[in-house]
């Protein structure tokens, strides 16, 4: 299939949205950006589309696809809504946050595999949010990555796993968040987190107090069986190269990276550390220390970076599982597949 590839600001977007949302209204399949990673979507409302979605990643055919709205209002066209969703709604979106509640029938099962739930989000980006608001019917969209891979956050991810796979991609630039929006679950008297991401547990505490993490977010070696949500499961976030997350302080990580790596090995290091690493490693930038955002942004570019550089394995600080560091731990203990290694300290 030869894929159409636009980039916004390039041309005409107002033609760009019209054959975008035309291509979805028809069951084909387009990539955009959000505001979390880029997407890729087609009709929530068409089975048809979703099972092209599946082919397209090579996603396991049980885990369920996210329906974008274009405005929080529209959810209980989907899905029935209840107080906590409209506190969490007004609080959050549009923006990262993505809501599991009962599906309503207009939801075929194919969107969410024959389960009994859907997951819920309303985008901030322009461009996804201009373009849901043209398809007039909601686009379910997982992340536009073949499966396994780390997700994208910019349209040459985008083209390198998906050209040829999907009708159109919309180049929007860099994702702005850099991973997968936050994914919870309601209970009656609060929330669980079932995906760490921007919106962090302290936020959502501002809503109601009893917020909890799955044990599975840290933990992804507890997951056996029916879980809360599939995603969970699978070896998601994973590079080529083997990624050695180490539990140290900033110095203590230097020097045993500068201890164990080799000539082939990466390191994931923040910009004011990068002079300090052994000449032979490969070195590749996660942005300030001082700032974790820069981090998320540009987490899953270096895991790809790392696979371009041909790095053997790759070294990455562990972060803490505060505020959106959560985030962070979450992709990072699944793309070391559960192993955190802890140096012995040396100072
Ligand atoms: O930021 C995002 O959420 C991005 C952008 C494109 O919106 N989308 C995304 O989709 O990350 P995906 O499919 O890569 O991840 C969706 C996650 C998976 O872990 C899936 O298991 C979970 O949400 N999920 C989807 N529907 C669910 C449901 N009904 N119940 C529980 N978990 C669900
Ligand atoms: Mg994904």
């Amino acid at each position: 299939m030869k894929t159409k590839i636009y980039t916004i600001g390039s041309g005409d977007d107002d033609k760009a949205f019209r054959t975008a949302a035309k291509l979805i209204r028809s069951g084909k399949l387009v990539c955009f950006p959000t505001e979390t990673v880029y997407g890729l979507g087609c009709s929530a409302l068409d089975g048809e589309a979703a099972l092209r979605v599946f082919r397209a990643k090579n996603r396991p055919a049980d885990n369920p696809l996210i329906v974008h709205v274009a405005q929080p209002s529209e959810t209980e066209r989907f899905a029935f809504t209840n107080p906590l969703f409209e506190k969490l709604a007004e609080r959050f979106m549009p923006g990262p946050l993505t809501v599991v509640l009962k599906k309503k029938d207009i939801i075929p099962k194919e969107v969410v595999c024959g389960g009994d739930t859907v997951a819920v989000r309303c985008p901030s980006h322009p461009v996804a949010h201009r373009l849901i608001a043209e398809c007039t019917v909601p686009i379910a969209a997982p992340s536009a990555n073949l499966s396994g891979k780390p997700s994208p956050t910019t349209a040459a991810h985008v083209i390198s796993d998906m050209n040829g796979r999907v009708s159109m991609i919309l180049d929007g630039g860099d994702a702005t968040f850099g991973l997968e929006s936050t994914v919870v679950r309601l209970l009656d008297d609060g929330i669980v987190i079932l995906r760490p991401g921007a919106v962090t547990r302290e936020m959502l505490m501002e809503v109601t107090e009893n917020v909890k993490v799955d044990p599975g977010v840290t933990d992804p070696s507890s997951v056996h069986g029916p879980v809360a949500s599939p995603g969970m499961k699978y070896r998601h976030y994973a590079p080529e190269a083997k990624v050695i997350l180490v539990d140290a302080d900033r110095e203590n990580f230097r020097d045993y990276v500068n201890r164990c790596g080799v000539f082939g090995d990466g390191v994931l290091s923040f910009v004011e550390d990068l002079p300090f690493y052994r000449p032979c490693l490969t070195k590749i930038s996660i942005g300030r220390s001082s700032d974790k955002k820069d981090e998320c942004h540009e987490l899953f570019a270096a895991l790809r970076r790392a696979d371009e550089l041909k790095c053997a394995r790759v070294f990455v600080m562990k972060p803490s599982e505060k505020g959106v560091e959560l985030a962070l731990f979450n992709r990072l203990i699944r793309a070391s597949e559960c192993k955190i290694t802890t140096p012995e300290k040396t100072t």
